[in-house]
């Protein structure tokens, strides 16, 4: 294959980089990417490599960034200061702080309101008969989640659900940044409250913190909540649209989850795998490595390419088959080891609710114009979904 380019938005938003996956993963599992826009880089591809890296954190570290960026941008304002980007111990220390907003007990508490709030958003998506899937619907209930968790009072939650949309979802960079930096403003504000008048959220947690015998400095507690408030929106967001159009082009397994609703569960482990929202995590290497008979030099940039790991024929037969009935699926979506994902199980949970009440009270859901991806090599799946759902 020539030219292989994973760095081209081209390929994400009208290319088919499955193609290229499938092709390094047999003939150049960890391929050497020369630099571009970007700087050179390692592709690791197979499922076995990727999650290899994943859970050596002491000769793969996250603490120079885990995604690939353009030299000229400079070190990544959060490496060794936010959760994602520190490596043990200070990032045990600060997954201390954050970790029981994510555990079992608080997610199964939230359950009934997540219920409530995802029948709303589906009655309300089919009262209207037609709409855009992404924002109408997948993009709401996680924005709520996240936003409760964190503090932001209900009155704010449509100004925050307007200023992330702007942020993360369709439009113009320029756009996209200022509503970025809006986002960082409203945090700033709400820091200094929390402040003044802490109480049970996450913002406060971060702000009264002790890490390494110190308070986090304003900065620190910011990359923090923009850490949550992206991770927290916009893969769930990816997960839900793409798991729906899945489904649309699988009508018999859309109605095999009508019929067994039991089978939701493992569905949206297959939706996981299928979507892969997170399409590059990168890694910098501590020291020599060999990988896969590859010599990795240390203060390499090693990169694990998730939806190609999670279409691995090696380890999920008939991998490019979408398949809720699909077991075991231990898929890498989430990631692996010290930094798997600490949204794992509220992402599960609110895409299972969405899944469930769509099967409940939605019978159709046919396409209502084209859908689009998105021109990302960070995020993978889709910018707009028109759809039309039909009462159950
Ligand atoms: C389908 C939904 C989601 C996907 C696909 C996803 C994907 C991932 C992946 C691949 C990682 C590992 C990064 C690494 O190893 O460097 C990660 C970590 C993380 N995710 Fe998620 N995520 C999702 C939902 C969420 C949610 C709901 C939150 C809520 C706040 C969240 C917050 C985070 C944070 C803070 C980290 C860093 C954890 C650490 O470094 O210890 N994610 N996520």
């Amino acid at each position: 294959m020539d030219g292989i380019n994973l760095v081209d938005p081209d390929l994400y938003e009208h290319g088919d980089p499955h193609a290229v996956w499938r092709w390094l993963r047999v003939h150049d599992p960890v391929h050497w990417h020369p630099p571009t826009h970007l700087p050179g880089f390692w592709a690791v591809t197979t499922y076995d490599n990727v999650r290899a890296v994943y859970r050596d954190h002491a000769r793969f570290s996250s603490a120079a960034g885990i995604l690939l960026r353009p030299e000229s941008h400079g070190r990544d304002p959060g490496g060794g200061r936010t959760l994602a980007l520190t490596d043990p111990p200070r990032h045990g220390e600060l997954r201390a702080v954050v970790d029981r907003w994510f555990a079992t007990t608080s997610v199964r508490a939230m359950e009934p309101p997540m219920r409530s709030a995802a029948a709303r958003i589906v009655r309300d998506a089919v009262e209207r008969g037609s709409c855009d899937f992404v924002f109408d619907v997948a993009a709401r209930l996680p924005l709520q989640v996240i936003c409760t968790l964190m503090g932001v009072p209900d009155s704010d939650h449509e100004a925050m659900f307007a200023m992330t949309s702007r942020a993360f979802g369709a439009g113009r960079a320029e756009d996209r940044s200022t509503a970025h930096f809006e986002i960082l403003q409203y945090f700033e504000a709400l820091v200094a409250d929390r402040t003044r008048r802490p109480g049970d959220d996450l913002v406060s947690a971060l702000v009264t913190a002790m890490v390494g015998g110190r308070r986090l400095s304003l900065d620190e507690v910011l990359l923090n909540c923009d850490n949550l408030i992206v991770g927290g929106t916009e893969n769930v967001r990816l997960a839900a649209a793409g798991g729906m159009l899945a489904l649309m082009d699988h009508p018999a397994q859309w109605q095999l989850l009508r019929d067994e609703p039991g089978l939701v569960r493992g569905a949206v482990e297959e939706v996981l795998r299928w979507t892969s929202p997170a399409t590059h995590i990168m890694r910098t290497a501590t020291v020599p490595v060999m990988l896969d008979g590859r010599r990795i030099a240390t203060g390499d940039r090693v990169t694990l390419w998730n939806p190609s790991a999670n279409r691995d024929d090696a380890v999920f037969p008939g991998a490019d088959r979408f398949d809720v009935r699909r077991s075991p699926n231990r898929h890498l979506s989430l990631g692996s080891g010290e930094h798997l994902c600490i949204g794992a199980l509220l992402a599960r949970v609110e895409l299972r609710i969405l899944f469930e009440v769509l099967a409940a009270h939605v019978a159709r859901i046919e396409p209502d114009g084209r859908a689009t991806r998105l021109r990302s090599v960070v995020v993978n799946g889709l910018e707009r979904l028109p759809v039309r759902l039909t009462a159950a």
